[in-house]
């Protein structure tokens, strides 16, 4: 993990350079601490690029300290840039837009973003029984994450404590919880009901979660993601997968963002947060282990079908793209690297790279700033139109069963039409709430749609068959 990594943009000379430089700042800065009341101790760690950056342990950080505005005075830098990602702004396809509300007592937020249902009223049918056709919005930036899960009125529904895997910094939590094994502290929250596991988290996601506080290299700290990706690698064959010694750093810099973009399920009586990857990452391999155990979410309120509602596949979809296949990180676009005077740091404002190109995009394509805003674009309006069809056709097929039903066919029949409904709207969730439009991967997003189409035809033809109308006399050709 800790390998230096020669960059092909810093050349050996610079780099000799920079340390005889820095080690001569090392020098001053020692001599101006050893001057100070409180011994300020010089830590040293390794970077990717700029080699070396020196910082002054200000404060304490221990494994228990969850408040980032403490680890914030020993990096002001990264601290504030996290602190940012308050900020609202949309992108064509992307980012968010901040809608004013009046508070009240329930919900004080003076703020949301935009719904997602209101733009696209079709979705309350494809979810019809579920929470998410009651309250659906766009995402927005960290900082909101525990607030806006908090409020939303999915709590219409009793919701538990394995929500707070992904809205909170819930590490220091579930190690209090279960006498510091985290494992055992996540099954204990997991089946607590959400207003009580909320008394146990304070903030959104923070430095904690991300880092180890002796050596600030990442670290993963959610069972859930330490345990699915080790299913997930059984399935290409790597047995006793331990992401804490086999990760490469490269992948750390996404599996850090595995830990919650990814699609989830609660599994059993003990409401266990689970990731789906016992076959593998793709999409059909995920439809296959929840068909195997004949898992529904829930039951389609207009047709019956046993449904599965999916959720942010970002990690999913990003591993069946271009980008992952050439070894390019969601740290790469989503945290680049930024010059604050002559350090080098990574980004802490998490947001939609298209607000940020140079730094995201034109590290590694040499292309003017609005060709790659347009190229993404041209990628997110395509995934759109598609989506767009294939909703369409989905509302179709729940008219047919509908109408089928009221028409007393055989429920041989409609049970057909409806395990078509069930995996035909599993594809086009998949795309629907995966945040980039396509983006991630243009290619397998379309395939997605494509497969989803074809459900929906073979729905459509089983609707059909019903009528029983009798063969067609055969005609002598002409
Ligand atoms: C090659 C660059 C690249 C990589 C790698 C990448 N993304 Fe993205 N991501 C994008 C772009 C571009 C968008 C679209 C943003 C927009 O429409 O404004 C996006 C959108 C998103 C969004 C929605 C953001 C918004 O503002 O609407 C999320 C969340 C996200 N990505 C997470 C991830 C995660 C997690 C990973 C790694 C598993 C990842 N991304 C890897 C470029 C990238
Ligand atoms: C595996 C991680 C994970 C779990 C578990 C999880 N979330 Fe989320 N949630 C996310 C991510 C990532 C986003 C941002 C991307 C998006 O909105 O699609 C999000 C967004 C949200 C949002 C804002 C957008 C919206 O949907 O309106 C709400 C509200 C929310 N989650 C509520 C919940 C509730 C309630 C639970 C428990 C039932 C829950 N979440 C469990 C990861 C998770
Ligand atoms: C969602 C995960 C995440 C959170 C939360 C997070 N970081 Fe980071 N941080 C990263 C990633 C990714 C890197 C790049 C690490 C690498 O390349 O090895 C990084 C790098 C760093 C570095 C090394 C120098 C640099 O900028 O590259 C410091 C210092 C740091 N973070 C401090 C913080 C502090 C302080 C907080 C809380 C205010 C914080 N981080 C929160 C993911 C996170
Ligand atoms: C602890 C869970 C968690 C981790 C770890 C995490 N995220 Fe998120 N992320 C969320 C949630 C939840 C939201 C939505 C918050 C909301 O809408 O209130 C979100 C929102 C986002 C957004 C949308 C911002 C916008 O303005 O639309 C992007 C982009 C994003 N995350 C990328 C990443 C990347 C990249 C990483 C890894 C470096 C990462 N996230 C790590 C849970 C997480
Ligand atoms: C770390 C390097 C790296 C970064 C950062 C990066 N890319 Fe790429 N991108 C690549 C590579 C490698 C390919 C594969 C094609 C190739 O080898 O030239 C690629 C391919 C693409 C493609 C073609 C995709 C397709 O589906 O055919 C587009 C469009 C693209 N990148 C846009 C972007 C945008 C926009 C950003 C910033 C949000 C970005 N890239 C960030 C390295 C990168």
């Amino acid at each position: 993990m800790s390998e230096p990594t020669s960059d092909a943009r810093t050349p050996g000379g610079t780099r000799l350079k920079r340390f005889v430089w820095l080690a001569g700042l090392l020098v001053v800065v020692v001599a101006v601490a050893a001057f100070g009341v409180t011994a300020l101790l010089v830590n040293i760690f390794e970077r990717r690029q700029e080699a070396r950056e020196p910082f002054f342990r200000v404060v304490e950080i221990t494994d228990d300290t969850v408040d980032p505005s403490i680890w914030g005075k020993n990096f002001p830098l990264q601290y504030d840039l996290y602190q940012r990602t308050v900020d609202m702004q949309r992108t064509r396809f992307g980012g968010s837009e901040a809608i004013p509300r009046t508070p009240t007592d329930a919900d004080p937020r003076t703020e949301v973003a935009r719904s997602r249902l209101e733009l696209d009223p079709r979705l309350k049918r494809m979810w019809a029984g579920y929470p998410f056709a009651i309250d659906y919005r766009e995402a927005r930036g960290h900082a909101y994450m525990l607030e806006d899960q908090t409020f939303t009125q999915r709590h219409q529904v009793q919701q538990y404590g394995n929500c707070m895997a992904c809205h909170s910094s819930a590490y220091v939590a579930y190690k209090q919880l279960g006498d510091g094994d985290i494992f055992k502290g996540f099954d204990i929250m997991n089946q607590m009901p959400y207003e009580e596991a909320r008394q146990y988290v304070e903030h959104p996601v923070s430095c904690i979660d991300c880092h180890d506080p002796e050596t600030m290299e990442l670290r993963i700290t959610r069972p859930a993601f330490i345990e699915g990706i080790q299913v997930a690698k059984a399935a290409e064959g790597v047995d006793d997968y331990d992401v804490h010694t086999m990760a490469t750093r490269q992948e750390m810099r996404s599996f850090v963002c595995a830990q919650c973009h990814v699609e989830y399920y609660f599994k059993g009586e003990e409401r266990r947060l689970t990731f789906p990857w016992h076959q593998g990452l793709k999409a059909d391999e995920v439809l296959d282990y929840f068909d195997a155990l004949d898992f529904a979410d829930w039951t389609h309120a207009e047709t019956g079908a046993p449904m599965i509602k999916v959720q942010h596949p970002e990690f999913e979809t990003w591993s069946q793209g271009i980008h992952a296949r050439s070894g390019v990180s969601c740290a790469d676009c989503h945290m680049p690297y930024k010059r604050v005077g002559a350090l080098k740091i990574s980004d802490h404002q998490v947001r939609s790279p298209l607000l940020n190109i140079n730094n995201s995009c034109q590290t590694c394509h040499r292309v003017p700033e609005n060709e790659l805003k347009e190229r993404a674009e041209n990628i997110q309006a395509k995934t759109i139109e598609m989506t767009d069809v294939s909703m369409g056709a989905l509302i179709d097929l729940i008219d047919g069963i509908k109408a089928g039903q009221e028409g007393n066919l055989p429920e041989t029949r409609l049970n057909e039409a409806r395990m078509a409904q069930r995996r035909a709207s599993f594809f086009i969730d998949w795309v629907e709430s995966e945040n980039s439009s396509g983006f991630h991967a243009s290619q397998e997003t379309a395939r997605l749609l494509f497969k989803a189409m074809d459900y929906i035809r073979q729905g459509q033809v089983a609707l059909a068959e019903t009528e029983a109308e009798p063969e067609p006399e055969p005609v002598e050709s002409e």
